[in-house]
This record gives structure tokens, C-alpha cells and sequence, in this order.
């Protein structure tokens, strides 16, 4: 089936442990779309490794960024924070109307949800480490 979100190389931010995980977080977003027809246990557990993964990203990013004395880093945070309350948010929704729960609206919002961050404030982070770190 076709990804809802297919990966493009606009999202690069050229720091590749980031990159890695957004690949593999694009990967397990469209895992839990695929996973959407197919009832509520194929559902749970595609929401599961989402937000697993979600986190596991954020923390491992929230740590490159310390170890680069990141100025923006309490923003950055705040930001991820937000993103995982949405995130939780959308899925109590889902789990309360059910696998039609998974629509155009949800797509949508998963989608500015993960790409809209990445284009922002992850960029912005890159950009930093390139001019920051000797070569
Ligand atoms: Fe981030
Ligand atoms: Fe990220």
C-alpha cells in the first residue's frame, strides 16, 4: 500500500542519528495507518511502537542537543513535550470511535504533527551543530 507519508530528502538535517529516526518514525507512522483496517489489536500495537518510538527519539535528541550547549534546547523541549500531548491526545480519540477513527483529519494531523517539527525546529537545531562543532 502507498505510504500517507512518504519520505523525502527535504527532510534531512544532515546530523544522520537524527536522520536514522525520523526515517524509522515515518516508517511506524505509516506502519499504524497501514495498520488501521485491520481492527483494534493490529491498531494498539502499531500505537504502541509509535509512541515507543516517539519517545525514544525525543530523549536521544533532547541529549545530543545538551552536549552541544544548544541554546534552544528548553524551547526544543517544551515543543516535544507538546507534540507527545497531541500525539496521546489523538489516540485516546481514536481508541475511543475506533479504527474509522483513522481518517483524512487524523492523516493530516499526524502528518504536520511529525513533518512540520522536523522542518522547524529540528533544522534550525542542525543547522546550530554544523556551525558549532569543529570539523
Ligand atoms: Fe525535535
Ligand atoms: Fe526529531
Amino acid at each position: 500500500m502507498d505510504a500517507y507519508i512518504p519520505w523525502t530528502d527535504e527532510l534531512l538535517t544532515g546530523v544522520e542519528a537524527i536522520d536514522t529516526d525520523h526515517k524509522a518514525l515515518i516508517c511506524l507512522m505509516n506502519g499504524f495507518f497501514a495498520a488501521a483496517p485491520h481492527g483494534s489489536d493490529a491498531i494498539t500495537k502499531a500505537i504502541g511502537e509509535l509512541v515507543a518510538y516517539t519517545k525514544h527519539h525525543f530523549a536521544a535528541e533532547q541529549e545530543i542537543m545538551l552536549k552541544a550547549g544548544y541554546e534552544g534546547l528548553k524551547a526544543h523541549i517544551y515543543e516535544h513535550e507538546h507534540l507527545v500531548f497531541r500525539l496521546e491526545s489523538l489516540i485516546d480519540r481514536m481508541m475511543m470511535i475506533g479504527a474509522k477513527g483513522v481518517d483524512a483529519d487524523l492523516v493530516n494531523l499526524l502528518r504536520s504533527w511529525l513533518i512540520d517539527h522536523i522542518m522547524g525546529f529540528d533544522k534550525k537545531f542542525a543547522d546550530f551543530l554544523r556551525t558549532n562543532t569543529a570539523p
